[in-house]
């Protein structure tokens, strides 16, 4: 695309390339397992317009596109297409960017003013019959799962007073109510957060709101306006966790502090193993992941050297402390996947991205942190060793969700994007179906994508059953 920088955040895999399409039919090598029946909804940043001034940070602000991979009945198709946001449609019709700085309304152009600034590009949450595309900085925009036009901002039918919506909900496989928050709730580097739950028929059931210590990941509103980032690390900053009972007031709730200077984008599971007592499993790193916020803090950190770590704190409400008891159950990696039943339950086994340490050469550049996971783990916390699933040079994943088997005790199915390098600015890409159970066997199937994507955020799988029932 024209016009765009010459970064990491505008090249090779990370090039934009703002074009909605549709594949009809994609080639299938190997064999699609029976359960893999379903539409596995990705998230993809894509800005549409070229930036009007300098952003590390742009490289989380790109243009919300979703994209449906559908399979039925061993054969699959494709579509892409942008959210059409509050923000995407003025920029098109002004035929240029009129947002500037990721989270920082001041650097935007006059005509921004007073628009909805989200893009909407990290989780395709589905919940009660309905797709969401959401981003944390505002709230979601309903899509129609079967054409991806986009139906409008979604509030909850006019009940969430919250102004933000997270992309990592929670939904309990059982009652199949979904946990939600929003930091931010009702401003700009404002400590308020909203705890929601929503009903399995969708409809918002409470919403609470309470203080975090401080406005986490945020920073004050001073520098905001004046053009800097929104976010800094500090490194003399405790890590907090608020622990409130599900069902419970925020009145109630109680903070257990970590250790100071980490930072955690996704945690894998959280869980009681006994009563009043809480095991919460993250990918923590011992510094904020991105080079954009870390630059912006003044911290200059080799990759190496995050030292990053999947951690359990164990938090005891019984003892009358209010730390944490901290033990590495895994290695440096992100993106987390675990069965949809394990959601807060006790569990045996999960998986992540890793970066391989035999890899020869350096991994394939591109995505928000500018390296690309090249390792796929299954970690196994009964004691079993950890099963890996390496790639070849040049090739990289993209976070993978799980499929359930219907065979009773099969592990079920990954489902992952890999990217495949061939030139300084070309790329091939496929998804990879991988027996979970099994990952040193490879992958089972590959359906090749014939058109260049770019790196997702998130995605959800959804079975042709549950559209079905739509
Ligand atoms: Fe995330």
């Amino acid at each position: 695309m024209q016009g765009f920088p010459n970064s990491p955040e505008y090249t090779a895999l990370n090039s934009p390339i703002g074009e909605e399409y549709e594949l009809k039919s994609l080639a299938v090598e190997g064999s699609i397992p029976v359960e893999v029946e379903g539409t596995f909804f990705r998230a993809v940043p894509d800005p549409a317009f070229p930036p009007f001034m300098e952003d590390g940070g742009a490289v989380l602000s790109g243009d919300g596109m979703v994209s449906a991979l559908r399979i039925a009945r061993g054969k699959a198709s494709f579509a892409i297409r942008y959210v059409q946001t509050e923000r995407h449609k003025a920029e098109a019709a002004a035929g240029r960017a009129l947002f500037g700085k990721y989270r920082n309304p001041f650097t935007d152009k006059p005509e921004a003013r007073g628009l909805d600034r989200t893009v909407a590009n990290t989780t395709p949450v589905w919940h009660a019959g309905r797709l969401l595309l959401t981003k944390e900085d505002g709230r979601p925009y309903r899509v129609d799962p079967r054409n991806l036009t986009t139906i409008g901002r979604y509030d909850f039918g006019g009940k969430l007073k919250s102004a933000t919506v997270t992309a990592h909900v929670r939904i309990d496989p059982q009652t199949r109510e979904m946990f939600s928050f929003g930091y931010e709730a009702d401003g700009l580097a404002s400590t308020k957060v909203a705890y929601f739950i929503v009903d399995k028929q969708g409809n918002l059931a409470r919403e609470q709101w309470f203080d975090a210590p401080y406005c986490a990941m945020m920073h004050d509103s001073a520098r905001v306006k004046a053009g800097g980032d929104h976010w800094v690390h500090e490194m003399s900053r405790d890590s907090w966790v608020g622990v409130v009972p599900r069902y419970g007031n925020v009145s109630d709730m109680r903070w257990f502090r970590g250790p100071k200077g980490v930072s955690c984008y996704h945690m894998m599971n959280a869980f009681e193993d006994a009563p009043r007592r809480i095991q919460f499993d993250q990918c923590l790193s011992g510094v904020n992941a991105f080079p954009f916020i870390q630059r912006a803090s003044g911290l200059n950190v080799a990759p190496g050297d995050t030292g990053g770590r999947l951690e359990r704190w164990t938090i005891d409400l019984e003892n009358g402390s209010n730390g944490v008891v901290e033990t590495v159950i895994g290695p440096p990696g992100d993106f987390p996947v675990i069965p949809a039943a394990s959601q807060g339950r006790p569990y045996t086994h999960g998986w992540m991205l890793a970066m391989n340490p035999d890899m020869q050469g350096p991994p394939v550049a591109g995505g928000p942190v500018g390296a690309m996971f090249n390792l796929l783990l299954r970690l196994d916390f009964t004691g079993k060793q950890p099963q890996t699933l390496g790639l070849p040079p040049g090739h990289c994943f993209n976070e993978p969700v799980h499929v359930p088997a219907l065979k009773p005790g099969h592990e079920g199915w990954l489902l992952a994007v890999v990217d495949r390098q061939t030139g300084p600015s070309d790329f091939t890409h496929a998804l990879w179906i991988i027996d979970a159970g099994n990952l040193r066997a490879g992958p089972v199937a590959k359906i090749s994508i014939a058109h260049r994507l770019r790196p997702q955020v998130h995605g959800w799988w959804v079975s042709a059953a549950e559209l079905a029932a739509t």
